[in-house]
C-alpha cells in the first residue's frame, strides 16, 4: 500500500497534468482524470493527518512566514469545524468585516468593538496573531457619513476614528490596514487617486491617516493594502506604478509606512508568465524597506468554461502552486492570508452570473449534459461580462470582474479557498503548503 505521502504526491502530479489538459482544451478522459484525482484528494485528505508539525503554520513557521485567513468571531464560535481549521492551520487572523469604519462606527460618536475583541481575544486564547482591517477605505462607510462629513470636519472625524479604534487595540495587534484601495487611475486624479468619498473631502488623507495610526500605536505595522495589481495587464501595471509613486512620496515626506498588502484576489487565468513586472515591482518595494503581504489571497474559477469541480480545483490548486512559489521567492512576503476559510464562506459565494449557461458550456461531471458534446470545444466567452447579483452585505462591494478579455462563465459555487464546504483540506491546502516547504531561508 502507497504511503499517504505518496498517494498526495500521485494526486497532485494527476491534478497537475489535469490542469494542463485544460489548457490544451479538456476532453471527457481528462475530466474523467479529474474526477478520480478528487475522488483520491478526498480519500487522501480525509485520512491524512495535517495537524501539528503537519499544519499549515508549522510548515509556514519553518520558512519565517504567517499564515492565515479572515473570518469572524462569530463564525468561530458558531461552526466548531472552522474553529478548528482555524486554530490547527493559521497563525495570523483578520475580521473578514467587523473592524471596517462602517460596522465599527455606528453613529459618530458611537463604536462597536465586540466582535474585534473578540476575534483578539480568539486569537489571545490560541496564540494566533490578528491583523486590523482597516482605518480608511471608501466602501462599507457608515451610513452617516454622508450627511454628516464635509471638508471643515473630514480630518477631524478621519484622525479620531483613527486615535479611538488603533487606541482601543493599541499593542494588541500585528498590523494596520491604515487606508484601503485608494488608487484608482481610471479615475483620472492626480497620483492615480480614487475619487471617492474621503478623497473628495480631503485629498491629503492618506498621509494623515498613517500619522494618525502611528501616533495612536507606535508599534503595529503599518500597511496600504490594495488589489488589481498582480498581473502584467496594463491596468494593473499602472496601479502598481501610482502605488510605487504613492509609498514613493510617503517616504519622501517622513509619512510613516512599513508594509504593502497585495490583495490577491486573482482568478485561475493568473499565471506567473503575466506577472514578471510585478516581481520586480515587489523587489523595488523590498529594496525601499517595506515589508509585504498577501492580504485577501482567493482564486476565482469564474471565467472557467466548466462546471466541474475536478476541473475546478486542479486549476485552482495549479495557481496556489504558481502563486505562492512567486511570493515564497520574494523575501519581503512575510504572511499570505486567504479571504475566508472554507468555500462555504467565501466571499464570492452567491455570485454566479444568472440565466442560461453560454452556448459550449462543459457540465459538471463526465458523460456531459444536453447540449454539451462530450469534447465539445470551449465556447469563446461572450463579449461581455455577466451581470453579478450584488452581494448580501457590504452592498458597495463587488469583487473584481474577470481580467481584461476575459468573461465569467460558468454556475458552480465558486471554490476559492484551501478548505472544502466539508471542511477538508482541497487540493489547494497541498499545493499551497509544497510551495511554503519550497521557500529558501
Ligand atoms: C468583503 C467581505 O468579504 C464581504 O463579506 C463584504 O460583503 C464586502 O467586503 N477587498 C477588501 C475586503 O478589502 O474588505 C472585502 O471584503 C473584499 C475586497
Amino acid at each position: 500500500m502507497p504511503s499517504i505521502r505518496q498517494t498526495r504526491r500521485r494526486f497532485l502530479s494527476n491534478g497537475l497534468a489535469v490542469s494542463g489538459g485544460l489548457a490544451l482544451g479538456s476532453t471527457s478522459r481528462t475530466g474523467f482524470a479529474a474526477m478520480q484525482a478528487v475522488g483520491a484528494a478526498k480519500a487522501s485528505a480525509a485520512t491524512q493527518d495535517i495537524t501539528g508539525k503537519n499544519s499549515l503554520k508549522a510548515h509556514a513557521a519553518r520558512k519565517k512566514l504567517l499564515i492565515g485567513a479572515a473570518v469572524e468571531a462569530q463564525l468561530l464560535n458558531s461552526d466548531a469545524g472552522v474553529a478548528k481549521i482555524v486554530t490547527d492551520q493559521f497563525s495570523i487572523l483578520v475580521a473578514e468585516n467587523s473592524m471596517k469604519v462602517g460596522p465599527m462606527r455606528p453613529r459618530p460618536t458611537a463604536y462597536s468593538f465586540e466582535a474585534g475583541d473578540a476575534l483578539v481575544a480568539f486569537g489571545d486564547a490560541h496564540g494566533i496573531k490578528v491583523r486590523g482591517h482597516n482605518l480608511c477605505w471608501h466602501a462599507q462607510l457608515p451610513t452617516w457619513f454622508n450627511s454628516y462629513v464635509t471638508k471643515d470636519n473630514a480630518k477631524q472625524v478621519l484622525t479620531d476614528h483613527i486615535a479611538v479604534v488603533a487606541g482601543h487595540y493599541k499593542g494588541k495587534l500585528h498590523s494596520w490596514d491604515v487606508v484601503n484601495e485608494a488608487i484608482q487611475v481610471s479615475d483620472n486624479m492626480p497620483g492615480g487617486m480614487r475619487n471617492g468619498p474621503w478623497y473628495k473631502v480631503l485629498p491629503d488623507f492618506i498621509p494623515i491617516a498613517f500619522q494618525a495610526a502611528r501616533a495612536a500605536d507606535p508599534n503595529v505595522l503599518l500597511t496600504y493594502n490594495d488589489y488589481g495589481i498582480e498581473t502584467d495587464s496594463d491596468g494593473d501595471t499602472k496601479k502598481r506604478a501610482a502605488i510605487l509613486e504613492l509609498v514613493r512620496g510617503m517616504q519622501a515626506n517622513k509619512v510613516p509606512i512599513d508594509a504593502v498588502g497585495i490583495q490577491s484576489h486573482i482568478h485561475t487565468s493568473w499565471t506567473a508568465d503575466n506577472a514578471k513586472g510585478f516581481r520586480e515591482w515587489m523587489a523595488t518595494l523590498r529594496g525601499m524597506g517595506l515589508k509585504l503581504f498577501a492580504t485577501e489571497l482567493d482564486i476565482n474559477d469564474d471565467t472557467m468554461n466548466t462546471d466541474d469541480p475536478a476541473e475546478i480545483d486542479a486549476a485552482v490548486s495549479k495557481v496556489y502552486h504558481d502563486y505562492i512559489d512567486m511570493l515564497m521567492n520574494e523575501p519581503a512576503v512575510e504572511a499570505v492570508i486567504t479571504w475566508g476559510v472554507t468555500d462555504a464562506h467565501t466571499w464570492l459565494a452567491g455570485r454566479r452570473p444568472t440565466g442560461p449557461r453560454p452556448p459550449g458550456m462543459r457540465p459538471a461531471g463526465q458523460g456531459g449534459q444536453p447540449g454539451a458534446p462530450a469534447g465539445a470545444p470551449a465556447a469563446p466567452p461572450p463579449a461581455q461580462a455577466q451581470v453579478l447579483p450584488p452581494p448580501a452585505n457590504g452592498a458597495d462591494v463587488q469583487p473584481p470582474g474577470p481580467p481584461p478579455g476575459q468573461a465569467a462563465l460558468h454556475r458552480a459555487p465558486e471554490r476559492p479557498l484551501l478548505f472544502g464546504a466539508d471542511n477538508n483540506p482541497k487540493s489547494a491546502f497541498f499545493a499551497m503548503r509544497d510551495s511554503i516547504d519550497r521557500r529558501k531561508v
